[in-house]
């Protein structure tokens, strides 16, 4: 069988950094609450208005092209995870395809908030382990900050803005995505969504007063139904496999809160080494967090790495993918 293999990874951070000690001049919180409650110190926001979430994937489709050695034209199809869209449509991954020049791409975006890029990845290998393509970039993207109430210190802090992105080619040495369980369960939308902005309730005065183009969420809630069902749905997949905690070498956790993330790895068994963590200076980049942590952690997986991304997100949306890693990352500049 032909897999669906990475073979790149590429990411972009706006340059502008928000610390904690930023946010407590702006908001009732502190620095030690943020700290202790998520684990997160800083988080990069854009503040350049005229830039959007295709900005951030371009910087990272271009810099993915420029580290495999490949011209956009070449590209097959581009899936973009995002809930910051540019525009309500066309979709941002059709825009992202113009800009880089991905002439004879189709593409198109994928709604799974921070499971979207895994929704995203499994749903782009399929067109690889068909043998239809030979190379599909996947891009997990949000500019959170286009759509949080910088008043509201419950979601505030979390939320950050970033771009990932991979390259997905054939691998016929059994390497790459080997499974993935994935899941969705539209009744816990009331605990995280945006109320306003589409069919239902159209954008009005009444939306804009009334604060429903931002972020609602239900923190305690969503925690609980997190922690259970990623670490649930991360040990089922080592089950199903066969894997026990020494044949896994990496977990690549959506990075919403240390706390999920701890319970996650202690529920695999796993010693923190194998943990990639970077949600102290990104925050939860929503879509952006799992090829920012493989983009951040590239010169350590080495080929042959059994590697399990996990994630949980609006919608509710969740599920687990396990890979094996296709090159040697310590061989690859950034
Ligand atoms: O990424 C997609 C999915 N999202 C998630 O996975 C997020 C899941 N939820 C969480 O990570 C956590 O629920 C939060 C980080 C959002 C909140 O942490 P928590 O430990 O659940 O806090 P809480 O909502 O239970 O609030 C505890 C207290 C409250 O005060 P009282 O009522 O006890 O007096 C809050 O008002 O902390 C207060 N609080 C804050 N205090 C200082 C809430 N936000 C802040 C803040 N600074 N930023």
């Amino acid at each position: 069988m032909m897999r669906a293999a990475i073979t790149a990874v590429a990411g972009f951070l706006p340059e502008n950094i928000v610390t904690n000690f930023d946010l407590e001049k702006i908001i009732e919180t502190t620095d030690e609450w943020i700290t202790t409650r998520t684990g997160i110190k800083q988080r990069h926001l854009e503040n350049d208005p005229t830039r959007a979430t295709s900005d951030m994937c371009v910087e990272a489709v271009n810099l993915l092209c420029k580290k495999r050695g490949i011209h956009p034209e070449e590209i097959d199809l581009l899936i973009c995870g995002t809930v910051t869209p540019d525009l309500v449509f066309p979709s941002t991954a059709n825009i992202i395809s113009a800009k880089v020049g991905a002439k004879n791409a189709w593409s198109y975006d994928i709604s799974a908030a921070c499971s979207g890029f895994i929704f995203a990845l499994t749903t782009g290998a399929q067109f690889i382990e068909t043998g239809r393509y030979k190379k599909v970039v996947i891009v997990g993207a949000d500019m959170m900050s286009r759509i949080i109430d910088y008043k509201d210190r419950t979601t505030c802090v979390i939320f950050g803005d970033g771009a990932g992105a991979v390259l997905l080619e054939p691998n016929s040495e059994d390497l790459g995505i080997m499974d993935f369980v994935l899941h969705a369960d539209g009744n816990g939308a009331n605990y995280l969504h945006m109320k306003a902005g589409g069919s239902l309730k159209p954008a009005s005065h009444e939306t804009v007063e009334n604060k429903m183009h931002f972020v609602h969420q239900e923190g305690q809630a969503v925690f609980k139904h997190a922690v259970y069902n990623m670490a649930e749905v991360s040990a089922r997949i080592m089950q199903r496999n066969n894997l026990t905690d020494k044949d896994v070498n990496w977990l690549a956790a959506h990075q919403a809160n240390k706390r999920i993330i701890d319970a996650t790895s202690e529920r695999m068994g796993l010693a923190k080494e194998k943990v990639m963590m970077n949600i102290e200076r990104y925050g939860n980049t929503t879509a952006g967090t799992i090829p920012l942590l493989l983009w951040d952690y590239e010169s350590q997986l080495k080929k042959g790495d059994t590697i399990i991304l996990a994630a949980f997100g609006g919608g509710f949306t969740w599920g687990s993918v396990y890979l094996k890693w296709a090159y040697d990352g310590s061989m690859v500049g950034k």
